[in-house]
């Protein structure tokens, strides 16, 4: 399964993920976890100190080096540097997978220690001023976005991105990578309109979305989101003491997390659970071709000096069963 948490900053993306990867982790189930926020907290939610935080290698500084391992002997990727974020795998391309090693992960991931498991954490790295400036940002977010599109991933297997609700996963096609997405919405009038922004750009690509409400105190907030958001309200989370004891670094044991927050864990799990079954191969290997198409013409063709459009595999469909050259 692959697993998105976005929502308007501050809403608790970071939390609810971290607190879904230690539910996870609990169970045994092998996770790869990504920070692709702008903000970069997903390790020091999982209980990195600043140290441990500050040395996890950024993804963005290892592109060519993972653009190298996944085209793989794929001729139809003439060389690393005119693969983009979005060109897709084929024939000859190499696949990730959760419960392997690669070099990919060799050089970008690094386990995180749970109660109960260890997890594998990838992060984009941290943002600056400057990468605020269009070139830098996508280039950090789409080593993740190339991975996703290179990962085949098992029922039980779990990859799970902390990213933001911004424009630049609506460009590159990085929101529908997900089995489902979870919109992290406060019970307030901005936490609801991203809400509305994410499901007018997620309705003509058939991307499951479901909101979870967080920092939900009481009857009033539960009416207001379920006016507003209606049946695609999945679960609402309260303040947690366990997480406010998180952030002043001391963490009681994950089992101590109160029972209506590991309630609602276990629903985000059922609900993502429930969508691997229905998942469509097809139209998502149709939809990196097209969100492929679209950057190569928009800016990708002029800045490499070659037809992207001819990356693309037709007979390629990613799947467990895809054989994988070495
Ligand atoms: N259910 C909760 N109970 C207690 N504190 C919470 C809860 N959810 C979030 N918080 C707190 O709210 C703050 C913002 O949460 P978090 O960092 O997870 O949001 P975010 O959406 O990832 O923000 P950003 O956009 O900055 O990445 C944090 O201090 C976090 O500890
Ligand atoms: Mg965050």
């Amino acid at each position: 399964m692959k697993i998105a948490f976005v929502g308007k900053g501050g809403s608790g993306k970071t939390t609810l993920s971290s607190l879904f990867i230690r539910h996870l982790a609990t169970t045994g189930a092998p996770v790869v976890a990504f920070d692709a926020d702008i903000n970069q907290h997903l390790g020091a939610a999982l209980g990195l100190d600043d140290a441990e935080a500050a040395a996890l290698p950024a993804m963005g500084e290892h592109l060519p080096l993972i653009k190298d391992y996944l085209r793989g002997t794929n001729v139809r990727i003439v060389s690393a540097e005119t693969m983009i974020k979005t060109t897709p795998p084929g024939e000859g391309s190499r696949l990730l997978r959760v419960r392997e090693d690669n070099p990919v992960y060799d050089a970008c991931a690094r386990p995180v220690e749970l109660d109960g498991g260890t997890v594998r954490l990838m992060v984009t790295g941290p943002f600056t001023e400057a990468d605020l400036g269009v070139a830098c940002y996508h280039s950090k977010t789409g080593a993740v976005e190339l991975c996703l599109n290179h990962l085949v991933d098992g029922p039980d297997e779990y990859v799970v991105v902390d990213m933001t609700a911004g424009s630049d996963s609506f460009a590159s096609g990085m929101f529908t990578r997900f089995d489902i997405t979870f919109l992290v919405a406060e019970p307030t009038r901005k936490g609801v309109s991203v809400y509305r922004q994410y499901k007018e750009y997620a309705r003509d690509f058939g991307v499951t979305l479901k909101v979870v409400g967080n920092k939900v105190q009481g009857p009033d907030d539960l009416d207001f989101l379920r006016t507003e958001v209606g049946e695609d309200l999945l679960v609402t989370v309260g303040h947690s003491d366990w997480v406010r004891a998180m952030e002043k670094g001391r963490p009681p044991r994950f089992g101590l997390l109160e029972e209506p927050n590991r309630h609602a864990l276990r629903l985000l799990r059922s609900a993502a659970d429930a969508t691997y079954a229905s998942r469509d191969r097809e139209r998502y290997t149709r939809q990196m071709a097209h969100f492929h198409l679209k950057n190569a013409r928009s800016w990708g063709d002029e800045r490499t000096g070659a037809d992207l459009s001819a990356q693309i595999d037709p007979g390629f469909v990613l799947g467990e069963d895809v054989t994988v050259s070495a």
